[in-house]
């Protein structure tokens, strides 16, 4: 079991909780956190607007600086950082170490600034960002280097395994970043191209945990504790972060502690399973209001329900439901269904 050291972070299990667009909000990361995940990453913020609307000086138009909220429930937490231009980078990242900014009521700073080299949106990819920085390993080392002189906080870099099947090049990107005094890597196995198929590469991530001195933290495909297990023996990681197999499914960070700890894991009833489903709805819709928090959480609630019978029934009531008694009365169905017929 791997003990991840870095700055002033130190997890036991060496779990995180991956960054996710549109998904790993504040609800869905203080759930996982309860559930066993050790560390968390807001959704990927723009420099570029952070900065801009911080000039606006108007708290009503701030959009962007409350993605970078950080509350204590769900600390230790990064603001993930994407934009391509170093002295935009190095603003924004002193902004979120200073917390003097306007739109965000952070409980208290971010844990590190992680940079994002791995988005592969044709938009984004579009402006030189995300994993297009790939392709760029001298403008990505300078915006490693540029934060890193800038702020105190550790700074970590979200990469892929390269740009396509031809240019692999984590490995040596991984060591130039680390040159540059990045304090982690994070290393998705799939190239740009693949975007998320067919399969993540582990050997990528083994050669880079073979190329750099600092913490690799491996991703890509972790759906089940044995994936986990498989991916900490192939790759010597130090670390695993989980995307979309924590989607609907947060108990998979305290099965995986449970493996750790040699302890027997029993997994959640359906009952349990949507309990936690109508918290993480009740939560999303006192955060957010009723009409944005439910058209948001409506996603996280199908997610839940996947694998139960009458699914796909619900999947169309739910796209409906437009309060929280109307999810719980179509969760309600689902149990009663599936208890009658199981
Ligand atoms: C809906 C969605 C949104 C994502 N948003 C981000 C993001 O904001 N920043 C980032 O670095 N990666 C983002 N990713 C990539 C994930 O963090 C992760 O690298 C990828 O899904 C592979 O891990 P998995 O196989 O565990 O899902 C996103 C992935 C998904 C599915």
């Amino acid at each position: 079991m791997p003990d991840l050291k870095f700055g002033s972070v130190s997890l036991k299990h060496g779990l995180m909780l991956a960054p996710m667009a549109g998904v790993t909000d504040t609800s869905f990361r203080i759930l996982c956190r309860r559930a066993g995940a050790e560390y968390t990453v807001s959704e990927m913020v723009s420099a570029k607007a952070l900065c801009f609307e911080q000039k606006m000086k108007k708290a009503g138009a701030v959009r962007t600086a409350p993605l970078a909220t950080v509350t204590c429930q769900e600390a230790p937490m990064a603001v993930q950082l994407f934009g391509s231009d170093p002295a935009f980078m190095r603003e924004a990242a002193i902004l979120l170490e200073s917390g003097a900014y306007l739109g965000a009521s952070s409980e208290l700073p971010p844990a590190a600034i992680d940079i994002n080299m791995g988005c592969p949106v044709a938009k984004v990819v579009g402006n030189g960002e995300g994993s297009a920085l790939m392709k760029s390993p001298e403008t990505a080392a300078a915006i490693v280097r540029a934060i890193k002189d800038a702020i105190h906080l550790p700074v970590t870099v979200k990469i892929r395994a390269g740009w396509d099947e031809h240019s692999k090049n984590a490995p040596e990107l991984a060591k130039r970043l680390e040159d540059a005094g990045a304090d982690l890597i994070t290393v998705h196995g799939r190239t740009r191209q693949q975007f998320y198929a067919p399969y993540s590469d582990n050997r990528v991530i083994a050669a880079v945990k073979r190329a750099v001195r600092i913490p690799v933290v491996g991703n890509g495909d972790l759906f089940t504790a044995a994936d986990v297990k498989r991916m900490r023996e192939e790759t010597g990681c130090d670390g695993v972060m989980i995307a979309r197999g924590a989607m609907g499914n947060p108990f998979l960070f305290a099965e995986i502690i449970a493996m750790d700890e040699g302890l027997s894991y029993t997994p959640p009833t359906d009952e349990e399973r949507l309990e936690l489903a109508m918290v993480h709805a009740a939560d999303m819709v006192a955060r957010k209001g009723e009409r944005v928090g439910l058209a948001e959480a409506r996603k996280h609630m199908l997610w839940y329900c996947k694998g139960l019978r009458g699914a796909s029934t619900a999947r169309e009531a739910l796209t409906h439901a437009e309060s929280l008694a109307a999810i719980r009365a179509v969760f309600d169905e689902l149990l009663e269904r599936n208890q009658w017929e199981s």
